[in-house]
């Protein structure tokens, strides 16, 4: 039997891209940090529009949720259809599922014009219950599909291995190869006055006329500035309070009797994601689901009921990988894009929910045509400045009250520990020692890695994540290392070190 692999099966099928990090002083009309789908689109756009742009990443190209995802291009919002009217009116729902269905287009456009060997297909979307007693809500979400301008019909027999009670069927939706596709948009981007750089951590950027953006080795100055870092990363901001941070996962499992190449999803709660991985293997599935809010649930829980998930309905033959990742809900269910409130010359795209490929596309898109002076209908039903009290208020009260929980329940989440040789090499805890909360981690190789558990963006108490050996934070979504590195999201610093006091108490 061989070992199942942690990374994506994207990462494993493409080539990651990594540029040279920033070392020197640079200047940009436009600088954006963050090297997703969101950045990126919004790069190209902005450089085939004459700017310049400097592209600042932490990692790799597509090294955040833009590599941990499942690839589905479809127009749906995530909350429904009928759910989008009745919060948002039937003209802001428009303009939203024809954003997504403009970032679909703009996908495949870029596909044909740099001939990027995607593996991008047009093919059919199906929204399925397996309960009879749900089909109802589905003619209703059909109905309100059609009123927002997406070919749907109702549907019985859709082709999967197991019985479903009927169906939406979408036509004209996608998928594609995201880290592929995005190496290509990267090589576009870089060159010509444009540059990429990687392993380029950007401090939260200084608002003013230039802006200015600090990296270890490095500044850009630059007349906008983007933040394309999924999260808001702004310190404590506004933004905190409306999204809470979930964790979904994938597994890449070969199957007997494969399903039709389609997009499929079904209506539990969380829902489940299917989809062929890429045209030359059809047995070749990507199965996911069993999401949680992060820093609620446990990986290896979360996995094992994906699994079973999995194998109670396709006939597994193999498991090739398992991963999880990332993506921000917004309160209101409408992500947040455009010119940050109380600042000139900043742009924030984040909150795009399960659905980012499209949004972060339509973003990139929308996002290059507000810095060209261009104010498309778009703009408003997403700008941060909104607020729709009534389809946010509920969910932003539910969610701030979870936060202000963990800020008294996480004060008892620790292990009492009375040595360290409690820790096995690869465990990470958060452990009481001598009266003092802490966040332990051993390697593989036996070394110990002990911080302070406390978030450095808000305080709350990191949580372990034993799939991807993170400290993940479960207010606000910011993610640091074992070694307590900060990776991403809102966090200003890394946590505390206290290795060396740890080590000489051993
Ligand atoms: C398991 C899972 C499945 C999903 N499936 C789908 C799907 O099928 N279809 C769909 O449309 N969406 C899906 N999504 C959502 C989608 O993947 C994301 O919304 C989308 O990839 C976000 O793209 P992005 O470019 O905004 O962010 P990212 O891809 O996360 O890019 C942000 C980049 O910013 C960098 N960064 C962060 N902070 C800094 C800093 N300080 N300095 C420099 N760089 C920094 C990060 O390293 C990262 O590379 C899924 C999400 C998950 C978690
Ligand atoms: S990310 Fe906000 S408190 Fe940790």
């Amino acid at each position: 039997m061989h070992a199942i692999s942690p990374r994506s099966y994207w990462f494993e099928s493409g080539e990651p891209r990594e540029y040279p990090p920033l070392t020197t002083g640079v200047h940009a009309d436009v600088a954006i940090i963050g090297a997703g789908i969101t950045g990126l689109t919004a790069a190209l756009r902005l450089k085939q529009a004459g700017r310049r742009v400097v592209v600042l990443e932490a990692g790799c190209v597509g090294g955040g949720a833009t590599g941990g995802t499942s690839a589905h291009l479809d127009a749906l919002p995530d909350q429904g259809c009928e759910k989008l009217i009745s919060d948002f009116g039937e003209s802001a729902a428009r303009q939203l599922t024809a954003g997504r269905q403009a970032a679909i287009d703009q996908i495949e456009q870029w596909t044909r014009d740099f001939q990027i060997d995607c593996d991008f297909r047009r093919v059919p979307a199906f929204a399925y219950t397996e309960a009879a007693d749900r089909l109802n809500r589905l003619h209703h979400e059909c109905d309100a599909a059609r009123r927002l301008g997406v070919q749907a019909t109702m549907a019985r027999d859709i082709g999967l291995p197991f019985q479903s009670a009927g169906a939406v069927r979408f036509e004209n939706q996608a998928r594609f190869h995201p880290m592929k596709y995005l190496a290509a948009l990267a090589a576009q981007v870089h060159g010509d006055g444009s540059a990429i750089y990687c392993g380029s951590r950007a401090e939260p950027p200084e608002d003013g006329e230039p802006v200015i953006v600090a990296t270890p080795h490095g500044r850009v100055t630059a007349k906008q500035v983007l933040l394309a870092t999924h999260s808001a990363y702004l310190g404590i901001s506004q933004f905190d309070m409306r999204m809470a941070p979930y964790q979904s996962y994938v597994i890449a499992a070969h199957v007997a009797e494969p399903p039709p190449d389609a997009l499929f999803w079904d209506d539990a709660d969380p829902y489940h994601y299917t989809r062929r991985a890429n045209s030359e293997e059809p047995s070749l599935l990507l199965i996911g689901g069993a999401d949680h809010k992060t820093g609620h649930g446990d990986a290896p829980e979360a996995l094992r009921s994906l699994e079973e998930y999995a194998r109670s309905r396709f006939r597994v033959q193999a498991l090739l990988q398992q991963w999880s990742s990332e993506f921000f809900e917004p309160a209101d269910g409408v992500p947040l894009i455009g010119k940050v409130p109380m600042r000139n010359n900043t742009y924030v795209a984040t909150g795009f929910s399960g659905t980012g490929l499209t949004y972060g596309t339509a973003a990139g898109m929308l996002l290059a045509d507000l810095l060209q002076g261009a104010e498309p209908p778009l703009a408003e039903v997403v700008s941060p400045a909104r607020f729709k009290p009534l389809a946010a208020a509920k969910e932003l009260i539910r969610e701030n009250v979870d936060v202000a929980a963990r800020f008294v329940a996480d004060r008892f989440a620790g292990d009492k520990i009375d040595s360290w040789d409690e820790l096995a090499p690869d465990e990470g805890r958060l452990v009481t020692f001598e009266g003092e909360q802490l966040a332990a981690y051993r390697d593989e190789q036996g070394r110990l890695h002990v911080c302070s558990p406390v978030c450095t963006h808000a305080g709350c108490h990191v949580h372990w994540n034993g799939l991807e050996k993170t400290w993940d934070c479960p207010c606000h979504g910011g993610r640091y290392s074992a070694a307590g590195e900060r990776i991403y999201g809102p966090p200003p610093k890394d946590l505390e070190d206290k290795t060396p006091v740890a080590e000489g108490r051993r």
